[in-house]
């Protein structure tokens, strides 16, 4: 599927690593930066993945910044957008199966790399299991 990602300074590093592993697993990256270790501002990155998501343009989007708390706070008030904070597996895995997250947030001070990796990859082949997690979905 089509991924697209964005990080700030904060979250480059990490970046650096899920998108070959993504590309590793098949997927079409589009990575929206940013590119340099220079204090940016996340939400502008947060906007533009979001919108590529909200658009069709893109599947999923995943989102990286220091903790990925301010990612996911932009990324929720977007309609349409689930953005799931998930800096540990089980809720990697049950934001997909239960909530249909299209969005993945994760803080790259708070995880280190190989878990972050096992997330990604969790987070981007967990199916969503549909039912009454529909259901609940449709009612926000
Ligand atoms: C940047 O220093 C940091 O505030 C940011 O990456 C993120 O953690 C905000 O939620």
């Amino acid at each position: 599927m089509k991924i697209s990602i964005g990080c700030d300074h904060g979250g480059i590093s990490l970046k650096a690593e899920i998108v070959p592993l993504l590309q590793e697993l098949g997927h079409v990256v589009d990575d929206k930066g940013c590119f340099a270790t220079e204090s940016v501002d996340y939400p502008d990155f947060a906007k533009v993945v979001c919108a590529q998501v909200q658009k069709g343009e893109c599947e999923r989007g995943i989102l990286i910044c220091g903790t990925g708390v301010g990612m996911s706070m932009v990324a929720n008030r977007f309609e349409g957008i689930r953005a799931a904070l998930c800096n540990e597996l089980f809720t990697a895995r049950m934001s997909r199966e239960h909530n249909d997250a299209n969005v993945l947030c994760m803080g790259a001070r708070v995880v280190g790399p190989g878990l972050a990796l096992e997330i990604a990859r969790a987070w981007v082949s967990t199916d969503f299991a549909g039912g009454r997690h529909q259901r609940r979905i449709d009612m926000f």
